[in-house]
């Protein structure tokens, strides 16, 4: 992608958890012994189906929390690669809770809470696992307030998601710029009105949906330069 234009007017900068903030296969990463020559396959397809569990469950009218999503989809790695391991399953939930956040995150926080924008988590996540999650990582002091979608019982991309932000923040979609390494929450977010920088962590091609990022960056370390206060 060319150079990003710098995002202009920004009162609050809104950050995905998953996969922006937190790096969700670490959790298989602390029990890849265990898991042996499969942990790498476990790992993506966990995560696939979490994401496509979540959609369909929305598009079927029957939210359950994250949580459970999360734990149904690691039941489904499980069996596709033959593992019956109940110990291990509790042990990979549990590290769900306490993933890694990638390793410019409590930097990048700090220097745009410094420079006085508001900073929020707007997630799939559970409050309890959004709670755990950024207490773990130790950035609680940094953001200002988590969104959980159980607020409003339904996953992304659907709107009413986006619409906590702008409500709970009493900010206008465009003061807001929404952070994402999932390219389709980019698109979901820049669709609902959001300003929005894809991390691009993963070189991933940008997804054929409608909304498109108003920037590309590859780590969280490049955001702070692409933003002009209000
Ligand atoms: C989240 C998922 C999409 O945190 O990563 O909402």
């Amino acid at each position: 992608m060319s150079a990003n234009r710098t995002i202009d007017g920004i009162t609050a900068c809104v950050f995905d958890a998953y996969g922006t903030l937190f790096d969700v296969n670490s959790a298989v990463g602390k029990h890849r012994h265990r898991l042996g020559d499969s942990a790498d396959q476990v790992s993506i397809l966990w995560r696939t189906k979490q994401l496509e569990y979540t959609w369909l469950r929305s598009l079927m009218g029957r939210h359950a929390d994250f949580w459970q999503v999360t734990g149904d989809a690691l039941d489904f790695a499980f069996d596709m690669h033959g593992i019956s391991d109940p110990d291990l399953h509790k042990d990979l939930m549990a590290a769900y809770l306490d993933l890694d956040c990638y390793a410019e995150v409590h930097e990048t926080l700090a220097t745009l809470k410094d420079r006085g924008l508001r900073l929020a988590i707007l997630s799939n996540g559970t409050p309890a696992m959004l709670d755990a999650a950024v207490k773990n990582a130790g950035i609680e002091a940094l953001i200002e307030k988590n969104f959980s979608v159980e607020d409003v019982g339904i996953f992304k991309p659907d709107f009413r998601v986006y619409q906590m932000a702008v409500d709970g923040l009493h900010a206008r979609p465009e003061e807001i710029v929404f952070q994402s390494s999932n390219a389709w929450d980019a698109s979901g977010a820049s669709a609902f009105g959001f300003k929005v920088a894809w991390v691009n962590r993963f070189g991933q091609s940008r997804e054929r949906l409608p909304g498109q990022p108003d920037a590309e960056i590859q780590t969280l370390a490049d955001l702070p330069t692409l933003l002009t206060s209000a």
